[in-house]
């Protein structure tokens, strides 16, 4: 899609569809929408006069204005202007996009939505609205082979004054890079695991590389072997599919500290020998959605170019179960010369993990935030509204929520308590990978913790958070692509730092 910025009036647009922001208890329209109302004849005016349309956050109206150039006007409620903030913005913009879509439309036009509002400056409104429109109107129907027919091709940004136009771009391709950065994580994931495999999940990291200067190197199983990485071997034991370490890496501050994303790539869970049921066993093809999330940033990483070092790390593999896998009972050890005594082989994202964290730990990084599909657990302390956070660093915390207020994605902290630990302690070997079902987002996350000896860590558990069966907002169905964005924001502020 293309987004440009026009330095222009509604009267002057050739456009299919134009939206509109309202405020709600207003009593009057703001610049923009009096200019829209102009070639609305003076309905929408009527319309709010009426109680027709309230402003109400998220309200949809469409009005059919008498006028050769536009077809249809769409109302967007903002809420009260004074709470209004970007995540609203990226929201209104979404259900407006929506809307004015509908019916073969090829052009959309809008002002920024709450340019002007007190709370939100110019460009970061500009890249909620354009975030919020690209995020909405994704879909994934290249398995289809009739593929429904997108017409939408052009979003036309108007500006009032010229001086506008270099911040409402700057806004715009924030907003595009970031959109694109999650849409392809949500491509990824949403892919099949029988396309979507360790080897194609490489295949796609060197295309972002090359995309994006990126250095991208792909561990082999030889590779995995020689650095005594037997963690993530054994679970990849019972695959077919070779598995893959991916590091990216990208240098925008030579000299400086390097940070590194270290995401689950778990292209298929079957749970190994220690199988789950039958029932949504399909959805385990989603358990790569970290390691989607972190090749999603790294592309972001590379097109907005933060002054900071980052290493987008992912491990690439199957569990599968075979006559060869892993069993539980089984002990292996780690790269770190951990000794770890399986009790499951369904706990299998926090033994891919802890050989990953530990080659991250080893590459030089100073901080490293993981990403994993990682508990059942975690969906069931809390639901599918927030991501669980365990860390060992109250500093790294605090900027993942400051990166998190920016994108509107949530994380809730969750207790690092030594008691955690003793749950993991095992009887044969230095610890175990499950704790059983009490405390399971704990025992999991701090498990992961063990294997990146004293460096400042975070670990995002978003099993609940990577996928969603209903549509809200800027979020069809489908994978969401959770944590890309955040994890964009959190280089972004680690580069305006140094
Ligand atoms: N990939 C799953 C976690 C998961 C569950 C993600 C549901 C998305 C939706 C993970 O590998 C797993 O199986 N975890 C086990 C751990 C247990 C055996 C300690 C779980 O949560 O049941
Ligand atoms: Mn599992
Ligand atoms: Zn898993």
């Amino acid at each position: 899609m293309k987004v440009s910025v026009r330095c222009m009036v509604p009267r002057d647009v050739v456009a299919d569809a134009i939206i509109v922001g309202v405020y709600e208890g207003a009593g009057q329209l703001t610049s923009e929408a009096a200019s829209v109302d102009v070639l609305c004849g003076g309905l929408l005016k009527q319309l709010i006069d009426k109680r027709e349309i309230t402003g109400k956050l998220n309200e949809v109206a469409t009005i059919y204005p008498p006028s050769q150039t536009v077809r249809k006007v769409v109302v967007v409620g903002l809420g009260v202007a004074d709470k209004l903030d970007v995540e609203k913005l990226r929201q209104a913009a979404a259900n407006g996009i929506k809307a004015a879509a509908k019916g073969k439309v090829k052009s959309i036009a809008a002002h920024v939505l709450g340019a002007g509002a007190s709370s939100i400056n110019l460009e970061d409104a500009a890249a909620a609205s354009v975030e919020g429109a690209l995020l909405a109107t994704y879909s994934y129907d290249v398995l289809k082979s009739k593929q429904e027919e997108k017409t939408l091709s052009e979003v036309i940004l108007l500006c009032v004054g010229p001086e506008a136009i270099c911040t409402i771009e700057q806004g715009v391709k924030r907003g595009i890079v970031m959109a694109e950065a999650a849409n392809l994580a949500r491509d990824l994931v949403n892919a099949p695991a029988n396309h979507m495999t360790p080897t194609h999940m490489a295949e796609k990291a060197q295309q972002i590389a090359k995309e994006c200067a990126l250095h991208c190197e792909v561990l082999e199983r030889s590779d995995m072997e020689r650095l005594g990485m037997r963690a993530l071997l054994g679970v990849a034991k019972g695959s077919a599919e070779p598995p893959k370490l991916i590091v990216l890496r990208y240098n925008g501050n030579p000299g400086g500290a390097t940070m590194a994303f270290v995401g689950k790539g778990l292209t298929f869970d079957s749970g190994g020998i220690s199988i789950k049921p039958a029932e949504n066993m399909h959805l385990m093809k989603n358990d790569m959605a970290g390691g989607a999330a972190v090749l999603g940033a790294m592309q972001a990483i590379g097109k907005l170019k933060p002054k900071v070092n980052i290493l987008g790390i992912v491990p690439a593999t199957e569990n599968m179960p075979a006559g060869n896998a892993l069993k539980p009972g089984d002990v292996i050890t780690a790269m770190t010369g951990k000794t770890i005594e399986i009790i499951s082989t369904d706990a299998e994202g926090r033994l891919i993990l802890a050989d990953a964290v530990a080659y991250a730990a080893k590459l030089g990084a100073g901080k490293i935030v993981d990403i994993a599909t990682l508990t059942g657990a975690c969906g069931v302390a809390l639901g599918s509204v927030y991501s669980a956070v365990i860390t060992n660093c109250d500093k790294l915390a605090q900027e993942l929520q400051s990166a998190a207020a920016t994108t509107g994605e949530r994380y809730w902290p969750m207790p690092n308590h030594d008691e955690y630990r003793e749950m993991i302690k095992s009887l044969v070997a230095d610890i175990k990978n499950s704790g059983g079902r009490m405390g399971g987002v704990m025992t999991g996350g701090l498990f992961i913790g063990e294997f990146v000896g004293e460096t400042a860590w975070a670990h995002l558990d978003i099993a609940p958070t990577a996928y969603t069966e209903s549509e809200k907002h800027y979020q069809p169905k489908g994978a969401t692509g959770v944590a890309t964005r955040t994890l964009a924001a959190l280089a972004l502020l680690w580069g305006e730092q140094s």
